[in-house]
């Protein structure tokens, strides 16, 4: 497996694989403006084949901010989102923010225990943040100088 950053070309693959993750889709659109944008894009591939993504920026001068990240459901639970996760964290770190913020379904459960393996902590319960009513847990990292530990 190899995280390599996002190009036009992986456009519609990154959009397949957000379709199947989730209910709510962001738009084909938005990922090419969130690209023109200049925010932080990688793609997971297996054998040139691209089977996750991760977006991410820096939402205020101290934050980051994991914009969105999902794996091909025929191919989760191998290390893919851990990879993606990590790149995403090793960037964000060098840019000497404090803290990493990320907004999770309150019904995603598998993501939610994702996190907690990168000791994500529950920030607040934001209710009805998603078009279809659900609630979302805003979770947070604090940053250590670049140190990244799974448990
Ligand atoms: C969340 C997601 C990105 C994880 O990707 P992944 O490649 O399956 O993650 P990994 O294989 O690196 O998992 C690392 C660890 O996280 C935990 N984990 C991951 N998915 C889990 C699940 N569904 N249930 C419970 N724990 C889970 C496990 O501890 C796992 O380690 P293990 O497989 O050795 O037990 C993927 O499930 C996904 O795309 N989900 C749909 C989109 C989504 O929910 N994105 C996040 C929304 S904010």
């Amino acid at each position: 497996m190899k995280v390599r950053k996002f190009t036009p070309d992986d456009l519609k693959r990154v959009f397949e694989i957000e379709n199947m993750s989730f209910d709510q889709s962001y738009g084909i659109n938005m990922f090419q403006q969130l690209y023109e944008m200049g925010v932080g894009f990688l793609v997971a591939e297996e054998n040139g084949y691209v089977i996750g993504y991760v977006i991410f920026w820096i939402k205020y001068e101290n934050q980051g901010h994991i914009i969105s990240i999902a794996v091909d459901k025929n191919y989760r639970r191998l290390g893919c989102g851990t990879q993606l996760l990590v790149k995403a964290i090793s960037i964000l770190s060098l840019l000497n923010l404090d803290t990493i913020y990320l907004e999770v379904n309150e019904n995603n459960v598998g993501a939610v225990e994702f996190y907690k393996q990168f000791s994500f902590r529950v920030d607040r319960v934001v209710p009805g943040y998603y078009e279809n009513g659900d609630g979302a847990i805003v979770l947070y990292l604090p940053l250590d100088k670049g140190k990244i530990t799974r448990k």
